[in-house]
């Protein structure tokens, strides 16, 4: 077990370069098994223990899975053995739901465990079974695993009844072999959605307005490897961004689509913070006083709810009142409670989180209570006085790439060490 220790109270400054997208790569590689022919080369995949766990996922279906460097990895699904994934590291995390989507498109069947997950709400996924459903397949779920069968999948015309990034991701995945063509509407528009449509149309698939309402998917014969790069991570750039106005400090983030982070820059900048775009970078600084403001969460273009938690953080240290409601997952304030510990003013009703600025937030011992939680925490260290502990960052390790070094880069006093 690991815990990081933070002494509070540095501007960070200097530069941060950011890696590739974590909701992206983890709906890639498992699609990644797509290809009969020829091994899929990914880069700028994130060294983050999800991406482990799908590594592990995928030489268990039989996959060869060869690590070129710490970004980059080649896999060759054509050597894949089993259908059946039931394993722990499939119950452990949420993007495993994809290899449902995947083995039913190539084998026409698949076994797997129903995914976990960070605990912030309820997380169904009815939609995406009404997806695969409407393609055709037969799925029942049993002792803890979803089945799916089918004799041929069919295109078809599927309306989501909420906007969902995993049944857009995982249906679009399924409808790329079906018969035939399938029209997805009232889908997912974020970044990481049209990044893995390149991805599949990069293997040969035909998918077609991903980033609009409706994706348009012609069914292929087959799908081969490819080359291909995942595009930069929206969710860890707003988190640096974030990060350099709350300590009051000056950061270039690098490797990103600044275009995919208006929606934070805007917020950043109604509370009085600058936000300088680069062609592929931002520039953060805070120059005079900040001002409370108020958030509501909503898919993409809206504000990112993986980014309202590190927002909160934020707020809890400027003056006046912001409100932030968190509208996609109904337990994604569990972290206020550990922001109180700090001296946070803040006051949950619902999904609603009512926050009063104070002067100061003093360090505490504190837990991640779930991914972006984690991140809130680093970020309520960086800025109270004195010492912070943060436990059980394992959240924090599934889903941002070396954090420590990162802000230690950035002259933040913060370690990494070995705990009971
Ligand atoms: N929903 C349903 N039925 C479904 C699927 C979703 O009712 O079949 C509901 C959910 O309960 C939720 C809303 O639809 O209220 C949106 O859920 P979505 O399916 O979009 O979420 P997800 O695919 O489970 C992904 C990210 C999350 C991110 C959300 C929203 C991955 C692996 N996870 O989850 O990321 O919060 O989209 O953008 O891509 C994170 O990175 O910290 C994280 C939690």
């Amino acid at each position: 077990m690991e815990r990081l220790v933070i002494e509070g109270g540095r501007s960070l400054r200097g530069e941060v370069e950011i890696n590739g997208a974590k909701n992206a790569a983890v709906a890639i590689l498992p699609a990644a098994i797509l290809a009969s022919e020829n091994k899929c080369l990914i880069d700028n995949i994130p060294d983050i223990e999800d991406v482990h766990c799908l590594e592990r996922i995928l030489k268990g279906l039989g996959c060869s899975v060869n690590k070129i460097d710490r970004n980059t990895l080649e896999i060759d699904a054509t050597t894949i053995a089993s259908v059946d994934a039931c394993t722990e590291d499939v119950r452990r995390m949420r993007a495993s739901y994809y290899f449902i989507g995947a083995l039913l498109a190539r084998f026409k069947e698949a076994k797997v465990d129903l995914p976990g997950g960070c605990p912030i709400g309820v997380r169904p996924i009815d939609q995406h079974i009404k997806g695969f459903e409407a393609l055709g397949a037969d799925v029942t779920i049993e002792h803890g695993a979803v089945r799916v069968k089918a004799e041929n999948l069919k295109g078809a015309n599927i309306f989501f009844d909420v906007v969902s990034v995993g049944a857009t991701i995982n249906v679009m995945i399924a409808a790329t072999l079906a018969e035939g063509t399938t029209v997805l509407e009232n889908v997912a528009k974020e970044p990481h959605v049209v990044d893995v449509a390149n991805f599949l149309n990069s293997m040969g698939a035909d998918v077609k307005g991903a980033g609009t309402d409706v994706i348009r998917i012609k069914g292929v014969d087959s799908l081969k490897g490819c080359n291909y790069s995942v595009i930069p991570d929206q969710i860890e750039a707003g988190t640096f961004m974030i990060a350099a106005v709350a300590t009051e400090g000056d950061v270039l983030v690098k490797n990103v689509i600044p275009k995919h982070l208006e929606s934070i820059s805007a917020k950043l900048i109604e509370m009085g913070a600058k936000v300088e775009e680069g062609d592929d970078s931002v520039r953060v600084y805070v120059e005079g006083p900040l001002k409370g403001v108020n958030i509501k969460t909503a898919p993409y273009p809206g504000f990112p709810t993986d980014v309202q938690q590190p927002m909160s953080t934020l707020l809890s240290s400027v003056a006046g009142r912001s409100i932030i409601t968190e509208s996609i997952w109904e337990s994604r304030h569990k972290h206020i409670d550990e922001l109180k510990k700090m001296g946070a003013n803040i006051k949950v009703e619902g999904r609603t989180a009512i926050i009063d600025g104070v002067k100061k937030l003093t360090g505490a011992i504190t837990k991640a209570t779930d991914l972006r939680a984690g991140a809130a925490m680093v970020i309520a260290g960086l800025i109270a006085e004195g010492k912070t502990e943060i436990l059980s960052i394992e959240h924090i390790d599934r889903g941002y790439p070396h954090i420590e070094e990162k802000f230690k880069a950035l002259g933040a006093q913060i370690t990494r060490i070995e705990t009971e």
